[in-house]
């Protein structure tokens, strides 16, 4: 929570995670139109038809207010960094392959991102108390998003009537990881940046010393040549 607050304290930080979160949500809905082009089950294709929609409506939520906020407080000074290893918005839907999922993955991966979604925007929701305006817009979209929460876990059910305990723990782990690698190759980024200052402060200098050295030793200007080593034809020295 106190990460939360940090990151949504911050009025530039405010408008890149929203900026942030309209793409994710739009991208979001065009996995879902997918998912409602290849599915086979009539009910599946109306419910994905609708909750794309939402999804688009949740990006253009979003930009209209990173827009409002962009336009009561002037111009961005300048990018500002904090919780890019968090997961994008919640949904981390592009971390999706529709064409590879069948309806029982599709519902098992929508279920858990969305639950995820739904905890994360309660949390926004909470520490934006000074922010009625962006708490509103969370608000609004967390109502959405339990519905798509209880829908995939309804039609999962469904069409899994016994496995879908197993699909949604598969699910959960998949996320996981996924949360795993993007934490691990942030601080992987954050290693490398420290080992090449390092690099650059502790074993370039002596090289750059022995150039130096080297440099001074040498004389300036032309430089004869042994008479023995100017005269073969075949070879440059
Ligand atoms: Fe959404
Ligand atoms: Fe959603």
């Amino acid at each position: 929570m106190p990460i939360h607050r940090w990151i949504w304290r911050d009025r530039e930080r405010r408008v890149q995670k929203l900026l942030r979160f309209s793409e994710t949500e739009t991208d979001g809905g065009r996995d879902l139109l997918r998912a409602a082009e290849l599915t086979s089950d009539p009910l599946l294709r109306r419910l994905y038809l609708l909750h794309a929609t939402d999804e688009q409506r949740h990006g253009i939520l979003f930009r209209r207010r990173a827009a409002a906020l962009l336009h009561a407080g002037g111009p961005l000074r300048e990018p500002r960094s904090g919780g890019e290893w968090l997961p994008p918005a919640g949904h981390g839907l592009d971390d999706l392959d529709v064409g590879l999922e069948s309806d029982e993955t599709m519902l098992a991966f929508l279920h858990v991102a969305e639950k995820s979604a739904a905890s994360r925007f309660t949390v926004y929701s909470e520490v934006l108390r000074s922010d009625p305006g962006t708490q509103h817009v969370f608000d609004d979209i967390l109502h959405d998003e339990m519905f798509h929460m209880n829908y995939t876990l309804t039609q999962l059910a469904r069409v899994s009537p016994e496995r879908h305990g197993t699909r949604l723990w598969r699910a959960r782990l998949t996320r996981l990881w996924k949360t795993y690698l993007r934490i691990a190759s942030s601080i992987a980024g954050l290693i490398g940046g420290a080992i090449l200052i390092i690099q650059y402060f502790v074993v370039l200098p002596p090289f750059a010393w022995l150039a130096k050295r080297a440099a001074r030793r040498e004389q300036p200007g032309w430089t004869a040549i042994a008479p023995e080593r100017n005269d073969a034809m075949r070879q440059q020295y």
